[in-house]
């Protein structure tokens, strides 16, 4: 029998979900099956990103609840073979529903422990949605994954990983959270550090294709790379950080001392930037906020250093903030410098704090020089 519910129309799919859902925000568990109208953007990108990752592909949705992702990838990526699963069997009747609602054949149903499933299968995308944290979960993700294959994972628990509750992420990801402007790419990188430091328990390596933060979730897409040598390779680019609020200087060290005291965080780059050059928005649920996530992503420059965001260097020098996009334009000028997409105030810059701090101040429209 069909289960209750309403049909929402994402992207170029219809989905079954239950009446009482989430909307906004986090997303609650409200009815017996959990669906959030607002993660359709992180429902988009996959989608998005699988249409460039090559034909054929076998794609498990490990916890795929109503099997919204499922049967968008199903219908909307061709050539995929998609594994809807979830370890409930109230899940299992939305996923089979929706199956047939969209007249599927290149997707079926599973109703594992997804732990069980990859002991026994692998695929060649592994995608975990926990809710909250999804270390408890990684270790099987990555035993589920084909040589050289992908791992999308998504983390919401945001709360620990950008450090409103450092000793839970202490506990679920061995690392120490920094706060302030730069916790959200901070808790990212503790998400990629963690997945990076797993798969080196397998002799495998890593290479992000594509890592984000958005709306109350972290969401990184790998490229598992096979190997020792690989392994060591990703486990080189775990970094500390230092970061001193009064003065703002920053700065990372491959070694944990003294100083650099938050961390181990993945310094390496959060994105291929030659694969992100192959993706398309193009018919997407929310084609103009991907679009508008891509042009960022792309041009978003992956420099050692964290995140700037204009409110920390006006609180700072007491000047009133200049508008960012003509800011990037000066600081170009200068070095490099590009907008971050963790927040629209925040930036990223290779300019030393020594130099960027009098080309702030000679650019807020508080300043008599820039006024004139
Ligand atoms: C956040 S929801 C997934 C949302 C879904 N991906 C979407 O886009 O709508 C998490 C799901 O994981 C399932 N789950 C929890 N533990 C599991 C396990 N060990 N194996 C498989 N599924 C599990 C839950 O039943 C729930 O449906």
């Amino acid at each position: 029998m069909r289960p209750e519910g309403t049909v929402v129309r994402e992207g170029l799919t219809d989905i079954l979900v239950p009446g009482l859902h989430s909307v906004h925000g986090p997303g609650k568990i409200q009815g017996a099956v959990f669906f959030n109208e607002q993660m359709a953007f992180n429902r988009d990108v996959s989608v998005m990103l699988l249409r460039s990752a090559g034909r054929g592909l076998t794609v498990a949705d490990a916890m795929a609840a109503t099997g919204s992702r499922s049967v968008r990838i199903a219908n909307e990526v061709p050539g995929t073979e998609v594994t809807a699963n979830d370890i409930s069997s109230d899940a299992v009747a939305y996923i089979d529903a929706n199956i047939e609602l969209n007249g599927l054949d290149n997707c079926e149903s599973s109703n594992m422990n997804m732990h069980s499933l990859f002991a026994e299968r692998s695929f060649d995308y592994v995608d975990l949605d926990p809710f909250g944290s999804p270390a408890p979960f990684t270790q099987s993700a990555i035993r589920g994954c084909r040589r050289g294959g992908i791992l999308a994972i998504t983390a919401t628990d945001t709360a620990p990983l950008a450090g409103a509750h450092a000793a839970k992420c202490r506990r679920r990801y061995q690392s120490e959270p920094v706060r302030g402007y730069m916790c959200h790419e901070g808790g990212l990188r503790i998400l990629i550090c963690s997945i990076a430091r797993e798969l080196a328990k397998f002799d495998r390596g890593m290479r992000p294709l594509l890592s984000f933060y958005a709306d109350h979730y972290f969401r990184t897409y790998i490229r598992v790379e096979e190997g020792a040598e690989a392994a060591d390779r990703a486990l080189g680019r775990l970094g500390y950080l230092q970061y001193d609020k009064d003065t703002l200087e920053r700065s990372i060290s491959y070694e944990k001392d003294p100083d650099h005291q938050y961390g181990p965080f993945w310094i390496g780059p959060l994105h291929d930037k030659d694969f992100l050059r192959g993706m398309s928005a193009e018919g997407l649920a929310e084609e103009k906020r991907a679009s508008k996530y891509l042009d960022l992503w792309r041009n978003e420059i992956d420099t050692e250093v964290f995140v700037y965001d204009m409110s920390e260097l006006s609180s700072h020098t007491k000047l009133s903030p200049p508008k960012i996009d003509a800011f990037m334009d000066h600081l170009s000028q200068h070095g490099r410098a590009s907008k971050s997409h963790v927040s629209p105030s925040s930036f990223k810059t290779d300019i030393p704090l020594r130099e960027l701090l009098p080309l702030y101040e000679e650019f807020s429209p508080d300043s008599r020089t820039h006024s004139l």
